[in-house]
C-alpha cells in the first residue's frame, strides 16, 4: 500500500513519531512518502497560546461536563495558520494517508489549515496522529485533540481509521511541571513512559499499524 505521512511539528516531538509510524509501515511492506507541513511566519509561543486564549475557560466547562463538550467540539473557533508550498498538495495517489502534528488546546493551527487546502481526500482512509505535553488523559488530551481531528477529516471527504497520541513529556510554555505531577497522581507513573519510545508508545503504535493494515484487508 501506498502511504502519505504528513506531518507538521514545531519543536521536532511530533517528526520523531513520524518517523517510527514511517519504521513500522516499511517494516509492514508499505511504500511511505512523507510531507513536511511548514507555516510561512513562525510565531513565539505566547503569540500562539494568546490567539485562543479566551476560549479556555469553556475548554475548563468542557472539562466538566461532557454534553457541552460534545457540542463545543464541533463549534469552537479552530485558528488558522498560513502554511508552506509542500510536496503533495494532492494526495489521490496514495491509498492512505496519515496526517499528525501537536496538540495546541485541540488541532495545531497549521495542520487546520492543511486540511482546509489539502486535495482528493475523498472516501480516502486517513489516520491521526498526535504529541502534547501531558500524560495521555482521556479527555483533556485525546478527545481534546482526536474528535475536532476526526471532524476535520469527514469535512475534507476522507474516512478515518486510526488514532495515535502520545506524549512529549515537553512543553514550551513553563507547565510541564504540572503534567509530570498529573502523571504521578492519576496513573502512578512518570510523564516518560507515556513516549514515543516506552512500551506504552510502542504499543500504541502497534496498534495504530494494525488498524492502518485492518482497513487494506477490509477493501480488499
Ligand atoms: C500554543 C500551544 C498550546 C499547547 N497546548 C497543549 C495542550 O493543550 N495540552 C498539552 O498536553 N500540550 C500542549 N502543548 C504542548 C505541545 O502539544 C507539546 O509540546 C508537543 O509535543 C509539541 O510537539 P512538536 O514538538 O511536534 O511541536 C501546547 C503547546 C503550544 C505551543
Amino acid at each position: 500500500m501506498k502511504i502519505l505521512i504528513a506531518c507538521y511539528s514545531r519543536t521536532g516531538f511530533t517528526e520523531i513519531l513520524a518517523d517510527r509510524i514511517a519504521e513500522a509501515l516499511i517494516a509492514r511492506g508499505h511504500m511511505v512518502k512523507r510531507d513536511r507541513i511548514d507555516v510561512v511566519n513562525r510565531k513565539s509561543c505566547w503569540h500562539l497560546l494568546f490567539r485562543q486564549i479566551y476560549q479556555y475557560p469553556l475548554v475548563g466547562l468542557a472539562l466538566i461536563n461532557s454534553s457541552f463538550r460534545h457540542w463545543w467540539l464541533k463549534n469552537y473557533h479552530q485558528p488558522e495558520e498560513e502554511i508552506c508550498p509542500h510536496d503533495y498538495p494532492d494526495v489521490s495517489g496514495f491509498d492512505h494517508v496519515c496526517i499528525g502534528g501537536p496538540k495546541w488546546a485541540y488541532t495545531s493551527y497549521p495542520i487546520a489549515r492543511y486540511f482546509k487546502q489539502i486535495n482528493g481526500l475523498g472516501n480516502k482512509p486517513v489516520s491521526a496522529f498526535a504529541t502534547f505535553g501531558g500524560p495521555p488523559l482521556n479527555v483533556f488530551e485525546l478527545e481534546l485533540i482526536f474528535t475536532p481531528v476526526t471532524l476535520q477529516i469527514q469535512k475534507s471527504g476522507g474516512k478515518p481509521v486510526s488514532t495515535l497520541g502520545v506524549s512529549s513529556n515537553y512543553h514550551e510554555l513553563p507547565l510541564i511541571w504540572i503534567f509530570r505531577l498529573v502523571s504521578w497522581i492519576l496513573f502512578r507513573r512518570p510523564l516518560n513512559s507515556f513516549t514515543v519510545d516506552s512500551d506504552y508508545g510502542k504499543q500504541n503504535l502497534k496498534a495504530f499499524c494494525d488498524k492502518i493494515d485492518g482497513s487494506v484487508k477490509s477493501v480488499s
